[in-house]
Parts: structure tokens; sequence; C-alpha cells
């Protein structure tokens, strides 16, 4: 049986997108990588896994709607029924949000609602709290507001430096995201 499509939106490293396609039984075909900075290393990671990439700058558009209907265009030629967001540092806008309502999950290094926005791993070393954590949540009009699907604690030991931490957060992100495509692609399945 065909599996349902995907696509992946990052915008760096690409560790996470390497972890979904390294998944075992993913319940996915991630078919297209949508990347906003050309040169990122998920670029390359995306062809040695042979998927698609679709690479713009988000520059060469004269607002956030055009360049998303630019590659809503993409999505829809390529069949995509849901989107990771993996690393993508871009607030989706009202044209990929109405088009994949409750279809966009994100993975964010904290135990949100804490630590919003950019340098989360940062904030919470920094505030000097215990635990930390990681959350994968469908995304909203907001910077990581919306609804929670799944969290997992992270501690912050007192010997720890700020690399060290994010080495603990990732390696719990590899196995937290694919875990939770799969679980809601499946209950998505069954409705
Ligand atoms: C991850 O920590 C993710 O939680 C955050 O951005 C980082 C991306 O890392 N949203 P990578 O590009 O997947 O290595």
């Amino acid at each position: 049986m065909n599996k349902v499509k995907a696509a992946v939106f990052a915008s760096g490293n690409g560790s996470n997108f390497e972890a979904i396609m390294k998944h075992e039984k993913l319940a996915c075909d991630v078919v297209l990588l949508v990347c906003d900075k050309p040169g990122a290393s998920v670029i390359e990671k995306a062809s040695s896994y042979s998927v698609q990439t679709f690479v713009l700058n988000p520059e060469d558009f004269e607002s956030k709607g055009k360049y998303e209907e630019e590659i809503l265009i993409k999505l829809e030629q390529e069949g995509v029924e849901w989107i990771f967001l993996a690393g993508y540092m871009r607030i989706a806008g009202e044209t990929l949000l109405h088009a994949y309502e409750r279809k966009i999950m994100n993975i964010h290094p904290s135990l949100l609602p804490a630590f919003p926005g950019k340098d989360a791993i940062g904030q919470a070393f920094r505030a000097g709290v215990a635990v930390t954590g990681v959350t994968v949540h469908f995304i909203d009009e907001g910077v990581d507001t919306g609804p929670i699907i799944a969290q997992e604690q992270v501690e912050i030991f007192p010997e720890d430096t700020e690399e060290l931490l994010k080495i603990r957060i990732q390696k719990v992100e590899h196995v937290l995201y694919p875990t939770v495509i799969n679980s809601i692609l499946l209950s998505d399945k069954m409705e």
C-alpha cells in the first residue's frame, strides 16, 4: 500500500531530517525537503537520501505570502499531505497554515511553553533550570505556541556545559520526533 507523502522543512544542519530518514519503519514517504537557506548542510543530506530538494531564498519574494504560495504549488505537485518542520527558522504564514491545518508539526528543544523562540537550549542553560527537554507540537501562527503533542524531559547537571546539553537534547529529539510522527500518522489513518 502507498504511504502518505510528507515534506520536511529545514534551514540548517539537518540532524533531525536525517533521524527521520533513518527510521526503519517510518509511516510516510518523505518526498521533498524544503529549505530556505541556499547552501545549508541539510541540502546535501537530502541528496544523499535521494530526497528531492526545493531551495528558495525568501528574499527573492516580495512578501511571505508570495514565498509560501511558491512552496504550496510545489507541495501540491508532489502530493504532500504532511509537513514536518525540523530546524526551519521561520514562522509559517497564513498561506501554509490554511492549506495544511493541523498537518504541520514542529520539534522544539525545550519544554514548551518555557523557552520559546531562538536559542532555547541556551535560554534554559542560562536560566539555571534543573530540567529542560524537547517538545513536538502542531504549529499555529505564534512562535512555538501550537498544541503540544509530546514532550520529553532532559536533566541539566551542575557540571553541564551548553554543548553537552545540546548533544543530549538532540539525542532525545532524534528518537522522539520519528516516533511521534509515526503515532500521529497512525491515529490519523484510523480516523
Ligand atoms: C533542533 O534542535 C530543533 O529542535 C530546532 O532546531 C534544531 C535543528 O537541528 N527546531 P538540526 O538541523 O535538525 O540538526
